[in-house]
């Protein structure tokens, strides 16, 4: 991992060694009502989340473009974020520098002290003790809100503009620690409820924004990507599919539902470290 300035016990180093940790931070965005049609049906009050803050994000020069005249809720300015196409069987979307290196480095400061080990939703029959292993890293749970630095605050709202889902449908980052050996084996962002019994609401994406480098290893995996690996035999720790190795401030959004609402089941994803 190249992490410039993080201090302490995180103290990542520039030079090529092997490096212990990788850092990311995962924001799910939730479709209200079970396998509703209500994507941009939000509630009043979420305004917060739909306020243009254009100042915050890279604006092109806007001289080159001919700007359109907008909504109140629009943009003067026009806003370029680079992405590339990964796949469309799961859809997902690559951000190169999505986050400035002193951005990730101020979010895992925020989230140094509360890392605790990461924890399952149970299916039916069964207890922490039977799923021991299948999710080992470490992380938490931070809202935009509670990031004194505002450095969440900026990479949501580039999140919501990157994506068009409003903010008001994210739900609290979880920054998460990849230590060498652990990992999350595959499964679904989204509940399967036949699995995992009914939902109020369902996660249509998840967004990765990955916070260090990584010399080896720790590779986001989509082992059925574009249909491949489901005949069965796939074990769900095997390390095969489409994989995308971490890079400091890229970010990578994959939708756990297809357009009609439902799972995705080629978007089964593997974290590694
Ligand atoms: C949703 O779309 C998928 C893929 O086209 C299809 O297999 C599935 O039957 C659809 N489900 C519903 C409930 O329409």
């Amino acid at each position: 991992m190249k992490a410039k300035a993080v201090k302490g016990n995180w103290s990542l180093r520039t030079n090529k060694l092997s490096f212990p940790y990788v850092f990311l931070v995962c924001i799910f965005f939730f479709l209200a009502g079970f396998f509703g049609f209500t994507l941009f049906s939000h509630s009043q009050g979420d305004g917060d989340g739909l306020r243009p803050r254009q100042r915050l994000l890279d604006s092109t020069n806007e001289a080159e473009y001919n700007l359109m005249p907008v909504g109140e809720l629009g943009d003067d300015s026009i806003t370029s974020i680079p992405f590339q196409v990964l796949s469309w069987r799961p859809r997902a979307v690559y951000f190169p520098n999505f986050a400035t290196a002193e951005q990730c480095e101020s979010i895992i400061d925020v989230a140094k002290d509360g890392l605790k080990p990461s924890t399952l939703a149970l299916r039916q029959g069964e207890t922490e003790d039977n799923t021991k292993g299948i999710r080992t890293s470490s992380g938490v749970f931070v809202s935009a809100s509670e990031d004194k630095t505002r450095t969440l605050d900026v990479i949501e709202e580039k999140i919501a503009r990157a994506t068009m889902i409003p903010r008001s449908h994210g739900e609290a980052f979880n920054i998460l620690r990849y230590e060498v050996n652990q990992r999350y084996n595959s499964h679904y962002d989204a509940f399967n409820p036949a699995e995992y019994g009914p939902q109020k609401s369902q996660r249509m994406a998840s967004f990765l924004l990955y916070l260090t480098d990584v010399e080896e290893g720790g590779e986001t995996m989509f082992p059925f990507e574009n249909g491949l690996n489901m005949d069965g035999n796939y074990g769900y720790e095997d390390c095969i599919g489409l994989k995308v190795k971490p890079r400091q401030g890229d970010g990578l959004l994959f939708y756990s539902l297809l357009t009609n609402g439902t799972i995705d089941p080629v978007s089964i994803v593997h974290l590694f470290s």
